[in-house]
């Protein structure tokens, strides 16, 4: 076994939205150790700079390579679409990306309509034209910038009305065209499914790509025979470059549910 295996798993967000990602790694390697990092004094990126997102990612890996990570989820679309290739290059660790699920998306759509909801740095970026113009073949792609709603996760405002409203100004034009499938292109949005099920008719489904990141990760820690053979308890660590209670309340409020 080689030393390594005992280290964490380093998983980075903008901020706290990559926790809808933690929650799949802990389900799916209940025994790995996990670190975390939420850039949210930075946080959204998604209005940022192509440059500026590198460098925060670039950032953020080195700090949790300091932490021991012996692979490194990137748990932000935006921060995928920007930065993966050159952290790629960059890093001697295996790297995890994310982004938005359109694949399955338009497999399984019957109306031949689906939606996207993202940031504008990852509707924008060569990576998700990429991805369309492969997977999304004889489906019409409905794309809408989530302003404002990673906002809204952070600072922990999913059950206020202005949040209904807001969403329900992003889901009508999608469902004016009858989408089936909605994908949730940020790791933020899945927090926001109470108010996505106010919302949205019986025959539309959300597609969080959250769970397929960790059965990706795992693929990988068993590839480059990473996996820990730890049977104690696992350690989770959480950093933040905001604010730390609003982390810690974060966590109550998730792992409550
Ligand atoms: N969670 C990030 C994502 O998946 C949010 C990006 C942002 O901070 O704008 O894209």
């Amino acid at each position: 076994m080689k030393d390594s295996n005992i280290n964490p798993i380093g998983v980075f967000d903008s901020g706290l939205g990559g926790l809808s990602v933690w929650l799949e790694l802990v389900r799916l390697m209940p025994n790995e150790d996990i670190i975390y990092f939420a850039d949210s004094g930075n946080c959204p990126y998604g209005n940022r700079s192509k440059e500026e997102i590198i460098d925060l990612s670039i950032r953020n890996t080195e700090f949790l390579l300091r932490k021991g990570a012996k692979i490194i989820v990137v748990a932000c679309n935006t921060a995928t679409a920007a930065a993966i290739k050159i952290l790629r290059k960059k890093f001697d660790v295996p790297f995890i990306g994310m982004e938005p699920a359109v694949k399955p998306a338009a497999k399984q759509t019957k109306t031949q309509h689906i939606g996207v909801l993202a940031t504008k740095g990852t509707l924008e970026s060569e990576r998700f034209q990429e991805t369309k113009n492969e997977y999304a073949k004889g489906v019409t792609v409905h794309m809408q910038i989530g302003e404002g709603l990673v906002e809204i996760v952070e600072n922990q405002q999913i059950n206020e009305r202005s949040t209904l409203i807001l969403l329900q100004q992003y889901l009508q034009p999608m469902l004016a065209h009858h989408v089936d499938k909605i994908v949730l292109g940020c790791t933020h949005y899945p927090f926001l499914r109470p108010v996505f099920d106010k919302l949205l008719p019986q025959n539309v489904d959300l597609v969080n790509p959250a769970p397929a990141v960790a059965r990706q990760t795992l693929r990988q820690l068993e590839r480059f025979e990473l996996q820990t053979k730890n049977i104690i308890e696992p350690k989770y660590e959480f950093y933040t470059s905001g604010n730390e209670e609003i982390l810690e309340s974060f966590l109550k409020y998730i792992q409550a549910k």
